[in-house]
């Protein structure tokens, strides 16, 4: 998922001349001061709408500002973990106070550096809004719990701790949502942080610890390093301080990531990619299906990890599903996500342009489905400033076809004809990954037992893959990552370790197993 802006860097140095707005350099967060990068280089965050437009140029940090900044987060922890939990949350709580004040401007922010339109935008910092409110909360709570002692006079509780310093990686299609799931629960545990944004869209992120910094977080406590994922992301996934590295992105650096953390034991979160399924059954709403179906597979240009980007649809009614969700296609407006008319924003970079039209080719030369709509990269006129693919609906796909199995990451979904509902949920199961799923069916017996048969970690009935709150635990099976869910209160799991805590009050020597034991034989 996380490509570099590299091939557009290059290009922008020729734009130079032509680049509109006049840029801010934005620095590094390390030890509570704002510092620049010891390389002295830049990496240009750009438009991705509109290339001209250069959205600032943010530090390509090396190493040594890595070890900068877990060197701060080492000297921030005992402060940090000593501070009561209920405080803690007190400056978490000025942090959502800070993101609501500040939600137009990051929301603009998001799009111009992002390219998602602005209503999705404001719900990606809304989602950050609702996460600190929620991971805040639980600074009165981080519960633990009590339970009876096997001996008399002896009492049992477990509590938690936090892990200690944490590295924190995170994507360009979620830039404030996802750092704001991993760093605030991290820091209502009693963690410090050094966290990497993708480099595609750091201002999100920078916008993030602006809010952190004037909300009164210590120095230390959290800290941000901008950079390349084969750099900066190398170097904090491989720091032998940070005890944890939590990773939102593709498979492939996912698992990178893991070895590096396996080496010394890390604990290592990782939620990674998906290719979601939608299954819809001969007593849908058809109308119904085919707007989630639009959602799903086409909000954020298809750059979720909960993209509905399988469409599984009974044989009774796959025709009129399948000609209304083509047309439903064409007629959504592509264009630059600043403009509220817009419904479907750019992709993120060159080499997601030609990821995602190499799978267009794939659907149709290799595979051999039917490109119903779309297909084509946009480039008249003001499209060809940016990076913008046509909404694209491929038909008569197989389940074993490469664009029914591969994660694209773009504006392409995949319409699969089934029999029946068992066949459609093997279909549903038949792929490597197992993040989200949905069913429309007005059955209810049906919903059930789709909701227990189809191995992910998320599931809807009559509603798209995408759009989970974050009260509930997101992440998924298999592929998508390694059991840890973020979000809901099992993220705690994540960012703190429990500790077993035996009181033994009897006065005497009370052996465990053996002098409360019934005796056998
Ligand atoms: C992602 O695609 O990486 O459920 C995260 C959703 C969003 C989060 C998506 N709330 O679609």
């Amino acid at each position: 998922m996380a490509q570099s802006k590299r091939a557009l860097a290059k290009r922008a140095k020729s734009q130079k001349n032509s680049t509109r707005s006049r840029a801010n350099s934005y620095q590094n967060f390390i030890g509570g001061r704002w510092v620049s990068s010891s390389s002295g280089e830049w990496i240009e965050n750009r438009n991705p709408a509109d290339t001209r437009d250069l959205v600032g140029r943010f530090p390509q940090s090396t190493e040594a500002d890595v070890e900068k900044a877990v060197a701060a987060a080492k000297e921030a922890f005992d402060g940090w973990r000593r501070t009561p939990a209920p405080k803690r949350a007190e400056i978490l709580f000025r942090v959502g106070e800070i993101l609501i004040r500040d939600k137009e401007k990051y929301t603009r922010d998001m799009t111009r550096e992002m390219g998602k339109v602005l209503k999705e935008a404001g719900g990606d910092v809304q989602e950050a809004i609702d996460c600190t409110y929620y991971a805040a909360g639980e600074g009165r709570r981080l519960h633990g719990f009590t339970t009876p002692a096997e001996m008399p006079n002896k009492f049992a509780a477990c509590m938690r701790q936090p892990v200690g310093l944490c590295g924190l990686i995170t994507p360009w299609n979620f830039p404030m949502a996802i750092p704001s799931w991993k760093l605030i629960p991290a820091l209502v545990c009693g963690n410090t942080v050094v966290i990497k944004p993708a480099e595609d869209t750091p201002l999100s992120t920078y916008n993030l610890i602006k809010a952190c910094e004037e909300a009164g977080i210590p120095p230390g406590v959290v800290n941000l390093v901008t950079g390349y994922g084969e750099t900066v992301g190398a170097a904090i996934s491989g720091h032998r301080d940070l005890r944890l590295i939590s990773f939102t992105g593709s498979t492939e650096t996912g698992r990178t990531v893991a070895y590096a953390c396996a080496e010394r034991n890390a604990i290592c979160s990782l939620e990674m990619g998906g290719k979601n399924a939608i299954i819809v059954m001969d007593d849908a709403d058809i109308d119904n299906a085919v707007e989630g179906s639009v959602w799903g597979a086409f909000g954020t240009s298809g750059q979720r990890c909960t993209a509905s980007s399988r469409l599984i649809v009974h044989k009774k009614v796959y025709k009129q599903f399948a000609s209304k969700l083509a047309e439903r296609t064409k007629a959504l407006r592509v264009g630059n996500g600043a403009d509220p008319k817009v419904e479907v924003g750019p992709v993120i970079n060159q080499d997601a342009v030609e990821k995602i039209l190499s799978y267009v080719d794939i659907g149709q030369n290799e595979d051999g489905a039917t490109l119903a709509c779309g297909g084509n990269q946009l480039t008249k006129g003001d499209y060809g400033h940016g990076y913008y693919i046509e909404p694209s609906v491929f038909t008569d796909v197989t389940p074993d076809m490469r664009i029914a199995q591969e994660e694209i990451f773009g504006p392409v979904t995949s319409v699969i004809p089934t029999n029946s509902l068992e066949e459609a949920i093997e279909i549903a199961n038949g792929v490597r990954y197992g993040l989200s799923a949905a069913i429309y069916t007005a059955d209810v017996n049906r919903a059930f037992h789709a909701m227990e048969e189809i191995y992910t970690g998320i599931f809807y009935v009559n509603s798209a893959t995408i759009g989970a709150e974050v009260h509930l635990p997101f992440g998924g099976t298999k592929a998508t990552g390694n059991g840890h869910r973020e979000a809901g209160t099992q993220v705690l799991d994540i960012f703190s370790e429990w500790k077993s805590v035996y009181v033994d009050y009897s006065g005497r020597l009370q052996r465990a197993q053996i002098d409360n034991a019934k005796a056998i034989g």
